[in-house]
């Protein structure tokens, strides 16, 4: 890659994501050392008229700066996405990640509780349970893909028991998520159709939960979003099926590309799996903490000024977007020592993988960690010697930094089920 400059900015162009990882951490560099924060233009959008730019924040103080400060960089103006849409659509899309705060706190509050340590001890059986029930399935065979058999199911089935989706739909929801969160990878993403197709069908099949649920409750967040009021009214059914597409979605494919990072950057680092094999408890938590800091699942979302501001010193206008490039705060040489080693020992680890703070901070980060956990120690204790064999295919997108597909082999063994 020649010289980067500003003015060439690759950002907004999806060859510069399919681009190896190098030249890409060369840019990012270049902009945390020169142009911390800096405009560029955004990416062209079929059907869309093409936004007027926005302003890039790419170390790690600005990101927690910007998302510590709702009051001055808001969701609720055009959405969380780089590109605008009508704050109805923006809504519909996103639920309450583009929302603000009252409204944001109230919706987020109904569901909360679920996602807190405390009740996610009540799962923790469950989530052995199944990680079991995936090796299960993979270990006598000797190979899988280390994606759809081993990252993805663990994180999919938690979700959907959540929210109550039953076994039979998971592979709609899985289908589903790959199309709205593979924007730009043509694998998954013909046009802007085949978004709105995958969003059409997580609403109908929202739609037919909702009711049921309002019929005969049971104890899943469906019920509970069903039959909660706020400010004495309860929620639409449109408004229902927004939060939990929002729920299903991101709980999903962010935990299984953090699982599937997790494996090639232990196959790549053979010392540090070494390391953690032969002290699991004891280093679980700063390694799962590494691990999502390596992968940085989701690389970015945006906020919209509310008044004249400033950041780092470069004013910033009301009404303009700001974008937090996650992928870049997490490796800024100002926040981590040797940023670019995979140290599962590391601490202390601010990395803003699940956002840098404030009121948007990821509803499901105990969740991932806990699914983390118990599927890398499941992996260890039966497929101690699992090696990757090909090197991970990558979701061609700006926004998710998904790995599509990775093979896998390992000595086979017989399952343990009873
Ligand atoms: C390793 C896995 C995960 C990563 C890296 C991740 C990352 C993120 C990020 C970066 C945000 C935005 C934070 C902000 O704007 O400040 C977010 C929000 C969110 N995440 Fe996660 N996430 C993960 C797993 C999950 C899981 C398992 C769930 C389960 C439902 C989940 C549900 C949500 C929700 C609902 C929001 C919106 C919160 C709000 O707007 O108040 N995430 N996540």
């Amino acid at each position: 890659m020649p010289n980067p400059t500003l003015e060439a900015s690759p950002l907004g162009d999806i060859e510069f994501w399919a681009r190896p990882e190098d030249e890409r951490e060369e840019f990012f560099r270049f902009l945390r050392d020169e142009h911390p924060v800096s405009f560029h233009p955004e990416p062209q959008v079929e059907n869309f008229p093409r936004g007027p730019g926005y302003w890039a924040v790419v170390r790690h103080a600005d990101v927690v700066h910007v998302s510590r400060h709702p009051e001055l960089f808001c969701s609720g103006r055009g959405g969380s996405n780089i590109g605008d849409v009508p704050q109805e659509m923006a809504e519909y899309l996103g639920s309450i990640i583009n929302m603000d705060d009252p409204r944001h706190r109230q919706l987020r509050n109904l569901v909360s509780h679920g996602f807190t340590p405390r009740e996610l001890e009540r799962l923790v059986d469950d989530v052995k349970r199944r990680a079991r029930e995936v090796v299960d399935a993979v270990a006598p065979l000797g190979a899988c893909d280390a994606v759809a058999d081993i990252a993805a199911p663990l994180p999919l089935q938690i979700i959907c028991d959540m929210v109550g989706v039953p076994p039979s739909m998971e592979q709609t929801v899985f289908e589903a998520s790959n199309v709205i969160l593979g924007f730009g990878d043509p694998e998954y993403v013909t046009g802007v159709h085949d978004l709105m197709g995958a969003f059409h069908t997580l609403h109908g099949l929202a739609t037919e939960l909702g009711q049921h649920r309002l019929r005969e409750p049971t104890d899943d967040l469906t019920s509970v979003l069903m039959h909660a009021e706020v400010d004495g009214q309860r929620l639409t059914l449109g408004e229902f099926a927004s939060f939990f597409i929002l729920l299903v979605v991101a709980g999903n494919e962010t935990t299984r590309t953090a699982i599937s990072h997790g494996l090639w950057a232990l196959h790549t680092h053979p010392d540090q799996k070494r390391l953690w094999m032969e002290r699991y408890d004891e280093l679980a938590q700063n390694a799962i903490e590494e691990i999502v800091r390596w992968a940085t699942p989701v690389i970015h979302f945006r906020r919209t000024a509310t008044r004249d501001t400033e950041i780092a010193g470069q004013p910033i206008a009301e009404g303009e977007k700001v974008v937090m490039w996650y992928n870049s705060a997490n490796r800024d040489e100002r926040a981590f020592d040797d940023p670019y080693r995979f140290d599962l020992t590391r601490f202390p680890n601010p990395h803003v993988a699940f956002g840098g703070g404030g009121p948007h901070f990821c509803l499901g980060a105990n969740l991932a960690r806990r699914e983390m956990r118990v599927m890398f120690e499941e992996l260890f204790r039966r497929l101690p010697d699992l090696e990757i064999t090909e090197p991970p295919v990558m979701l061609r997108s700006g926004f998710i930094h998904g790995i599509k597909r990775m093979p896998c082999r390992f000595t086979p063994s017989a399952p343990e089920r009873d």
